[in-house]
């Protein structure tokens, strides 16, 4: 196949891409301990990715409230912040461009993952219901979660726009909020997790008010051509529900737009269970109503990212596991080339190992 379109250049808000092949976020839970610190391991396998248009970092958590997993890093302390410099360090100097995830993941926690063991946090006391939390001791139960008091949301929200100026301070060249895959903000976003009856709970304006409201912060420090959000408006993952999420997410992407984002990144499928749960949902009617570009991702093969270019359903497309496998998945598109087969077992934590020792052609 010929990847016309997949390999023209695209400017996204601020920043030039020479192609449309961009690295997804994804969880490797390999920083070091304690202090959930990045490291030069971790430099290593973002440098060996640098050929993609933009690296989006694994998600990252902004302050110790928002942890959800073992050996995920954060960007709250001063060692994180610099550990994060040896990253982007290592991506400029070979010619990359990385964006930062902003990361809470809210009831999708553990005690032991908290300061002090107390309870995650969650818009309501509704617990995740299926699979088990990521500890240090391994996989565990989860807990209900205690409901935030509205006089806390603030001090949440500063903590994005905190975690903003520190990935400035540790050299990435723009964030992505997250607020995708089960995690607070869609916790907030969804009917199913969210049965406040503040200013933050019920209709549409209000659930999605601190999904604005940290934007706001987040674009304060960036400006809105340096920042893109992660959304999934279909997505299931982390016991997620929601009976109306067009008009949830079609009121969402009309909110935004004030914002001037660079980009919205949407989850159009989780993994590679392909279309197992998008009832219909209309994505083009997203990128429609959104004023900047829309990055289309789950399960794209090289030729359905081409075709989707082609049909002008998308402006970029993210891949997650391909990237994984293949530091240098661009090239091997580009030739046509066999791929890498991923090792699902050495995905989360350990070493080396499934992690900087796939080969590159
Ligand atoms: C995960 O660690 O499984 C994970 C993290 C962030 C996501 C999705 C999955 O957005």
């Amino acid at each position: 196949m010929n990847y016309k379109f997949l390999f023209s250049e695209q400017q996204l808000g601020a920043v030039e891409l020479p192609h449309r092949i961009v690295m997804a976020p994804l969880t490797r839970s390999r920083a070091t301990q304690p202090g959930d610190i990045p490291n030069d391991m971790n430099a290593e396998y973002y440098g060996q990715r640098v050929s993609a248009a933009l690296i989006i970092a694994e998600a990252t958590y902004i302050l110790p409230q928002g942890k959800g997993y073992a050996f995920t890093p954060g960007i709250y302390s001063q060692d994180q912040i610099d550990g994060w410099k040896k990253v982007t360090d290592t991506v400029h100097q070979k010619g990359g461009r990385i964006f930062l995830q902003l990361w809470h993941v809210g009831r999708v926690s553990h005690s032991s993952l908290q300061a002090e063991g107390v309870l995650p946090v969650a818009p309501s006391a509704i617990a995740v219901t299926e699979g088990q939390a990521f500890t240090e001791q391994g996989m565990i139960d989860f807990e209900t979660p205690r409901a935030l008091e509205t006089d806390e949301i603030p001090g949440i929200v500063e903590a994005y726009r905190q975690a903003a100026i520190n990935a400035k301070a540790a050299g990435f060249d723009g964030v992505e909020i997250h607020a995708a895959n089960g995690y607070l903000l869609e916790q907030f976003l969804k009917e199913g997790t969210n049965k406040r009856t503040d200013r933050y709970g019920g209709n549409f304006e209000n659930r999605s008010r601190i999904v604005l409201e940290v934007t706001k912060a987040v674009t304060d420090v960036w400006g809105g051509d340096r920042v893109g959000i992660r959304l999934s408006p279909t997505g299931t993952f982390n016991s997620m529900t929601e009976s109306e999420p067009q008009a949830l997410y079609n009121y969402l992407v009309e909110q935004l737009n004030p914002f001037n984002l660079a980009y919205i990144h949407i989850v159009e499928r989780f993994g590679i269970a392909k279309d197992a749960d998008d009832n219909g949902f209309d994505f083009a009617k997203l990128r429609q109503l959104f004023n900047g570009a829309y990055i289309a991702n789950g399960g794209y093969t090289g030729e359905a990212a081409e075709q989707s270019l082609v049909a002008d359903e998308s402006d970029l497309v993210a891949f997650g596991v391909p990237f994984i496998a293949n530091p240098d998945f661009p090239e091997r598109i580009k030739q046509n080339a066999e791929l890498n087969a991923p090792d699902f077992d050495t995905f989360y934590g350990g070493d080396a190992k499934g992690y900087t020792d796939y080969p590159s052609l």
